[in-house]
């Protein structure tokens, strides 16, 4: 009897774990263009919690993310990383979708594809025909058009509403606005994917790099985050495009899909022509093997193949499940992979302490790139891939950011590899390591003794979403060595004196360094409390935290059931919560950041002003944060922001190394030039409380600041 309970406690502590995982993930997806983890890693998450849920339906809740379709709808008063993207909150206007936008089941078994023909034959017990057609990898579109005029564009959103992209998709090259020929129904939808080809993507990333802003980790980031920018022009010179493959309505005169998208071409839309009807599984089977090897030279990514039911009575027959169609699945292809060299192991320390296992690399080219470091995740997938240093392995792009190792070629293991072992002492610090149950990473406990998770929560606690602090890793290793820094609250009580003794440190650059701390008290309560770095308390959890308290005090006396009320909260959250607030020196550090100065209270969230309403401001040149977050400051405070300097101009706003054209332009038309310092000063004198980009410093003349997702470990 009691281990059944310990059974059934371990699964729902894993259950938990995959849901707060997934929706983690889905948030960094959907929302932020910026997932973490591939594709295929994602489904294996998912697969695993349907697999549970389906053994113990009783765990089952509604807002599961195995019920709900994945949200690019970005929660209100959200502060995102692409300024971009951040500062379209609520700028779209939201509509429901007449039809659901539901997704598509997916596998990478071909066997699945085959059960899923079975399925729809044993269903409809007569003969059919299906089309097979390209994954397009971007970001779904919904079109509708009304008496042949484009008359709105949603985004998937949650999948019942849409966020309204319609001035931005007008500005997509290839989506017309009128329909050509006749014929077409007074009003039907047609959906389909916004996708950006390798060459624009190349080069909006060399521009990103230019200007210093994070470049997109691929197109689909790309695509998804350029269909959500504010200044419809600014979608226009990104290069998307868009193809449709799903047209929807009242009384469609088609008898199939086929049918109604060769009529969609004629009428000028965009439709794939690599499109493909197929009669059989072997048909089905050869489609995908010619484009699992064509694909690579196709211009633009695609990451699976969707094979439909071609028949619309059909179709309808079939119908759909709560989130995916019965007459359609997609078949994903696997990451690319290369065949490289084991040179050696290193075992990372992360801010939290855990330990990651990093090999070294013979380089290799993998989908455009030369890899070197590739990781292993943790130590049982290594024993699990049976890796010897000297082996040849698999290494694939997961998430297309941070390679990974798939699996070891025996076939060409030489002698003389050498198994690696495992540290049972923390390679930093020497504590032995300890592994938590249902844990699969090894922790270093030395929380506030281990040098790296030191380092590693200064870096984090200053980092942009958290106390937009500008300085970056270099500073605090300085910090850290002279033994100014052992944690965030020694940070507020640096002088001028002190910073003057670190090298390369001048009056201005410690002035500046001073005046971004100060700055820095201002950051509201849920990004103080997700500086603080507590171990699963990521910036969504410490949102939802700093709401639902209000204050740290309400937070810190809040008992296990009332954590566990909180929307998103799960055992794990809550237990690693209490357990940080239980540590003596937690506290204290609480109260020298209180006595600091330092939020921990919730103020009313309103970000925005309506203090350069009626302004059109250009900018030109470097600031002290990205050119996008200027932009959306602009636009957050009721500005206009025009890429050319024209008589409606009102201000030419000129950062460091201005383009001496626009300059010149600006001079001859009279239009009055100011500097950054001019422009926030206009914004404090309207009582904007909080800037994006936070101080209003210029980062050049400080020490090198590197911009980092705190929670990854070091690999390139
Ligand atoms: S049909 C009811 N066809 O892949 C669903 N989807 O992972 C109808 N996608 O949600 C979708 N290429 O955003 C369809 N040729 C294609 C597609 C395609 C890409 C996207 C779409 C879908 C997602 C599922």
């Amino acid at each position: 009897m009691k281990i059944d309970i310990k059974v059934e406690n371990d699964i729902k502590k894993r259950i938990d774990r995959l849901r707060a995982e997934i929706s983690e993930n889905n948030r960094l997806y959907y929302v932020e263009s910026a997932p973490v983890i591939s594709d295929y890693e994602y489904d294996m998450l998912m697969n695993e919690l349907i697999a549970l849920e389906k053994e113990h339906p009783e765990l089952v809740t509604p807002d599961s993310p195995t019920q709900k379709v994945g949200s690019d709808l970005a929660p209100a008063g959200l502060r995102l990383a692409d300024a971009d993207i951040a500062a379209r909150n609520n700028e779209f206007a939201q509509y429901p979708h007449r039809y659901p936008m539901l997704s598509l089941g997916n596998t990478y078994d071909i066997t699945e594809v085959e059960a899923f023909a079975d399925r729809a034959l044993k269903s409809l017990q007569t003969s059919f025909t299906y089309s097979c057609e390209l994954k397009f990898d971007g970001t779904a579109i919904c079109l509708t058009y009304r008496n042949g005029r484009l008359f709105r564009a949603l985004t998937r959103g949650d999948g019942a509403i849409g966020d309204d992209v319609t001035e931005n998709a007008r500005h997509i090259r290839n989506i017309p606005q009128v329909l050509k020929g006749s014929g077409w129904p007074e009003e039907f939808e047609i959906r389909g994917e916004i996708y950006m080809p390798y060459e624009a993507f190349d080069r909006l990333n060399e521009e990103r790099r230019r200007d210093e802003d994070q470049p997109f980790a691929n197109p689909r980031n790309a695509a998804s985050g350029s269909l959500k920018l504010i200044n419809p022009a600014e979608v226009g010179h990104r290069g998307l495009e868009c193809t449709l493959y799903h047209m929807l309505g009242e009384n469609l005169p088609f008898q199939t899909h086929e049918q109604a998208l060769n009529a969609a071409a004629e009428w000028g839309l965009p439709v794939s022509d690599k499109r493909k009807i197929c009669h059989g599984i072997s048909e089905i089977e050869e489609y995908i093997n010619y484009w699992d090897a064509a694909r690579k030279s196709l211009p633009f990514a695609t990451d699976g193949i969707v094979i439909k039911i071609n028949e619309l009575a059909y179709q309808k027959e079939l119908g759909y499940t709560a989130k995916f169609p019965r007459w359609a699945v997609a078949y994903k292809f696997k990451a690319e992979q290369a065949l490289t060299k084991v040179l050696s192991i290193d075992y990372q320390v992360g801010r939290t302490g855990a330990v990651t296992p990093v090999a070294n690399l013979e380089p290799v080219l993998l989908s455009g790139t030369t890899v070197k470091r590739a990781t292993l995740h943790n130590a049982e997938q290594m024993q699990q891939l049976g890796i010897r240093i000297g082996d040849y392995v698999y290494v694939e792009k997961g998430g297309e950011i941070i390679p990974k190792i798939t699996g070891v070629e025996l076939d060409r293991r030489e002698p003389g590899t050498v198994l690696p072992v495992f540290p049972d002492k923390c390679p930093d610090c020497g504590t032995p390591l300890v592994r938590d149950e249902g844990e699969a990473k090894y922790f270093c406990p030395n929380e506030d003794g281990c040098p790296t998770q030191i380092k590693g929560k200064l870096v984090h606690f200053i980092s942009r979403k958290a106390m937009n602090v500008i300085a970056g890793d270099a500073t605090v290793d300085q910090l850290f060595n002279l033994g100014y820094v052992h944690s965030p609250a020694d940070l507020y009580d640096l002088d001028k004196q002190k910073l003057l003794t670190l090298e390369g440190w001048k009056e201005r650059s410690a002035q500046r360094f001073l005046d971004s701390l100060e700055a820095s008290k201002k950051t509201g309560f849920d990004h103080v409390l997700f500086a603080l770095g507590i171990r699963y308390v990521g910036e969504t959890t410490a949102r939802s935290l700093a709401r639902h308290f209000g204050n740290i005090d309400a937070l810190m006396a809040a008992e296990r059931d009332t954590l566990l009320s909180v929307e998103d909260i799960g055992e794990v959250i809550a237990d690693s919560i209490l357990d940080w607030f239980r540590q003596p020196e937690h506290l204290h550090e609480i109260e020298r950041l209180r006595n600091a100065g330092l939020k921990f209270t919730m103020e009313e969230e309103n970000q925005t002003s309506s203090a350069l309403e009626g302004l059109t401001i250009v900018i030109t040149g470097n600031f002290s944060v990205s050119r996008d977050e200027i932009k959306s400051l602009i636009a957050g405070n009721g500005g206009k922001n025009s890429s050319s300097v024209s008589g409606k101009t009102s201000y030419l706003l000129a950062g460091e190394k201005p383009g001496p054209e626009k300059i010149k332009k600006a001079q001859n038309l009279g239009v009055e030039i100011i500097d950054e310092a001019r422009f926030r000063a206009m914004l404090a004198a309207a009582g904007v409380r909080h800037e994006p980009g936070g101080s209003g410093l210029e980062r050049e003349n400080l020490p090198a600041q590197t911009e980092k997702t705190p929670e990854q470990p070091t690999l390139f």
